[in-house]
């Protein structure tokens, strides 16, 4: 039985303005489905009348068509940013094509490290812990050249959402003209979990429908929540089940806001337990998570995976090959994810930058139901930031890297990376108690 209060939310997601937001995310070109003939039925009048006139050649009624869309269009954009109730003006936008995440050969750049973690990444290269040294190294990332080849969506942290270029140009920009979703991670961050084992959990929850809406307006289309379920730690039932609920209350809000939500669930790598131990861990969790999500009546067509691969802990003596990490990955996915889930986008969690491609690799070498790629953060920027090091005559280098991860692992999304031809480095990125 739903409340009133859960039923408007249904139907306040169904409008057409969250339909826009999540078509463009998820890789369609319009949100136009069968579903979708009334909308369909109001639009085409427009095109057949500005085809039709008589005495003026097609191609200038044509032009003119294209003229009053993007016009129109601009309408929308700004009214949909102080009212989300302009149904009929969503009708228009809709026909604009658009570049996106779960298009074939492409990916996610996960930027959104905390400052702090920002910060000892920087450190770590001998570089201090400013806002400006963020700022600069923010802008190597965005301004890549031809990132967005490869790179349909990028994950912001707050303080980059609102920053932008030495020259003042804002990043939000830079990344949507490249066909780059900006995105933002919304959760607060881990906090121990009370009478537990040494377990977090993640709070963020409060005030989130208010962030989210004003995120919205900055430029974000997507957003992320990370929860951790730590397997020598437990897990415990608690810990499995805040984790679950956490990820579900949040899709629900965030799709609410017209932002498409990526469900993080991350097992982490520390540890020593097999690669059968992660699959019984992942498959508790990916199960609760779902019955969660699925009561919380979240669209799962309108929201991405973020799980980390089933393979060994980091310390684990059994080594596994790429091929039994995809074969266990996989088969836990599918017995997990609904069909209707748009796309998977792994985490790297600590794997070094070839590993994460090749279990990538191993993955694409068949059809999966759903679009399987990447959302790495430490395994596209590892080399990136030490290469950099602070110093701007090292830019260019620099981003050349950060192209080349990004192409290998878009190789990868289509079972087509080359080991033998790789430059990614095969160091661990492996962190004990990393902390986003
Ligand atoms: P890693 O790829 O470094 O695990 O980070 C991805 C991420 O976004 C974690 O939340």
């Amino acid at each position: 039985m739903h409340s009133m209060r859960l039923r408007w939310n249904v139907e306040a997601f169904e409008r057409i303005s969250v339909r826009r937001a999540s078509a463009r995310a998820l890789g369609r070109d319009s949100i136009f489905s069968l579903s979708d003939g009334i909308s369909i039925r109001l639009v085409l009048p427009f095109f057949f009348l500005a085809r039709r006139r008589k005495g003026r050649p097609q191609k200038y009624s044509s032009f003119f068509l294209s003229f009053f869309l993007s016009f129109f269009r601009r309408i929308v954009d700004v009214f949909y940013s102080q009212n989300d109730s302009v149904f009929f003006f969503f009708f228009v936008s809709f026909l604009s094509q658009q570049q996106n995440m779960t298009k074939p050969g492409k990916g996610i750049l996960a930027m959104d490290e905390s400052n702090a973690t920002c910060g000892s990444r920087l450190e770590g290269v001998g570089v201090e812990n400013t806002e400006e040294n963020r700022r600069r190294y923010r802008e190597l990332l965005i301004t890549t050249p031809d990132l967005g080849k490869h790179i349909g969506g990028a994950i912001l942290f707050e303080e980059t959402l609102y920053q932008s270029t030495k020259d003042g140009k804002a990043f939000v920009d830079c990344l949507n003209e490249q066909g780059i979703y900006p995105g933002i991670k919304v959760d607060k961050g881990l906090r121990p979990l009370a009478n537990s084992n040494g377990e977090s959990w993640c709070q963020g929850l409060d005030g989130l429908a208010d962030r989210a809406a004003e995120y919205y307006k900055q430029g974000a289309r997507f957003c992320k929540w990370r929860s951790v379920v730590s397997i020598p730690s437990g897990p415990s039932k608690i810990a499995v089940t805040d984790c679950a609920y956490g990820l579900a209350r949040y899709a629900a809000i965030c799709q609410n806001a017209g932002l498409v939500p990526i469900v993080e669930p991350e097992i982490l790598l520390d540890g020593e337990h097999t690669l059968e131990e992660t699959y019984e861990v992942a498959s508790a969790v990916w199960a609760e998570t779902f019955k969660y999500l699925a009561d919380n009546n979240v669209m799962f067509d309108r929201m991405l995976l973020k799980p980390s691969m089933v393979g060994p802990g980091a310390d684990c003596p059994k080594r596994n090959t790429p091929e039994e990490v995809a074969e266990a990955t996989l088969k836990m996915l599918n017995s997990r994810v609904p069909p209707a889930t748009a796309g998977i986008m792994f985490l790297s969690g600590g794997l070094s930058e070839l590993d994460s491609t090749l279990y990538l690799n191993a993955m694409n070498q068949q059809p999966n139901p759903w679009h399987v790629s990447f959302s790495y953060a430490r395994a596209l920027q590892n080399s990136v930031i030490k290469t950099w090091a602070g110093d701007d005559a090292m830019v260019g280098k620099a981003q050349a890297i950060l192209s080349r991860r990004a192409e290998e692992n878009g190789l990868a999304q289509l079972g087509k990376f080359n080991p033998d031809e790789s430059l990614a480095n095969t160091d661990s990125t492996f962190q004990k108690n990393y902390v986003y």
